[in-house]
């Protein structure tokens, strides 16, 4: 995982973002933002920790959330947020990432459908942030990793 100081494989992607949030310290009754818009696994990991789900829209104009529909869902509960690149589009992590850190919530990237660098930065989606979760997947075999910088 390129730039990161470790990594762990584990079984698949589900499990990975199970593994990060709670890793990141998440427990049963946080609430954790997720887009409304992602694959199930995304929202199956939260409840695999026991905690609560809250949606996020997509911003206006891509499938994604941004640092103004994940404020729009956060709450004094909230303890973390899952934000999925999708369709080859990085989430805009900079304001997204500066918003949860003003208000102590722990960011998770899943990057199970991203695997193109990230344009705007020059990295791949989601390196050189805290918590991670990528699966890369084929027809006969299945590989899966967080990572924590
Ligand atoms: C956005 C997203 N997150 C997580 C997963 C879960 O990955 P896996 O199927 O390896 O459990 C997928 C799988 O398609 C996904 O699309």
């Amino acid at each position: 995982m390129a730039g990161c100081k470790h990594a762990v494989g584990v079984g698949n992607g589900l499990d990975a973002l199970a593994f990060a949030l709670e890793a990141a310290g998440v427990r049963p009754g946080d609430e954790v933002v997720v887009p409304a818009h992602t694959f199930i696994a995304t929202w199956t990991a939260v409840r695999m920790v026991g905690a609560v789900p809250v949606a996020a829209e997509p911003a206006c104009g891509g499938y994604n959330i941004d640092a103004a529909t994940f404020a729009q869902a956060l709450t004094r509960r909230t303890r973390a947020v899952v934000a999925v690149h999708l369709y080859g589009d990085p989430v805009a992590m900079e304001p997204l990432s500066a918003l949860a850190a003003e208000h102590g919530v722990i960011v998770i990237e899943d990057a199970a459908r991203h695997t193109v660098r990230d344009a705007t930065a020059g990295r791949p989606a989601a390196s050189g942030r805290p918590l991670r979760s990528a699966s890369i997947r084929a027809r006969t075999w299945a590989r899966s990793a967080t990572a924590a910088r």
